[in-house]
């Protein structure tokens, strides 16, 4: 079983000397993620650009920014959420990942979901909608949620992709807008669940 951490800096911590893959002989930083431990929203992108590399943060240059955009239009700040990816190196010259890396960085966010334990996954580009719905195409799931287990993942289109093509940045914002409710929702099936009284157990 892969090792399991007490906590997300413990876990971070542990991080930043990875070698399981080839990447960690080029990048300047490592970029295991930030924000809330509690976080009910976590974010997945693919992996660190250039800025991400040389700051050992995720999400901090033009794509950082208007997910940042995006967070506030849901009313929520970074620090409320969490945000990782699915590679914790950046693939040089910001390539697309391939199978081994990513398969050599997924215990990292197995583990990193585990502790955060978040209500609501939304995953940023195909990357990261392909770990929970291999196979299918982000432009036909993109703002359709799926229950995944104990939680809804929330495909979009990562924010990138918006930089390029003008169009995508208003279905970001429209696919954006379903997180609150999905929380609520979330909130009432936690409710809803009976109480070990209830079930006559004590
Ligand atoms: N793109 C990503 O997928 N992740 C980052 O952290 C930055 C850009």
């Amino acid at each position: 079983m892969a090792q399991q951490y007490e906590s997300l800096d413990a876990l971070s911590q542990a991080c930043l000397s990875c070698t399981a893959c080839d990447l960690s002989k080029q990048r300047t930083h490592v970029v295991p993620g930030e924000g809330n431990e509690k976080a009910q929203v976590m974010f997945i992108g693919e992996g660190p650009g250039y800025n991400e590399d040389q700051q050992g943060r995720p999400f901090v240059g033009q794509a950082g920014k208007l997910l940042d955009e995006l967070i506030a239009s849901i009313g929520m700040k970074r620090s409320d959420v969490f945000i990782a990816n699915v590679v914790k190196c950046r693939p040089p010259g910001n390539r697309d990942p391939m199978p081994a890396e990513i398969a050599a960085c997924s215990d990292w966010l197995n583990e990193q979901i585990r502790l955060i334990n978040p209500k609501v996954i939304v995953t940023l580009g195909r990357y990261s909608m392909a770990k929970f719905m291999p196979g299918d195409s982000i432009s036909k799931v993109h703002g359709s949620p799926r229950k995944i287990g104990e939680r809804v993942v929330l495909p979009v289109h990562h924010p990138a992709a918006a930089l390029y093509q003008q169009s995508l940045k208003q279905t970001l914002q429209a696919d954006f807008k379903k997180i609150p409710q999905l929380l609520k929702e979330a909130a009432k099936i936690e409710e809803a669940k009976p109480e070990p009284k209830q079930l006559g157990l004590f």
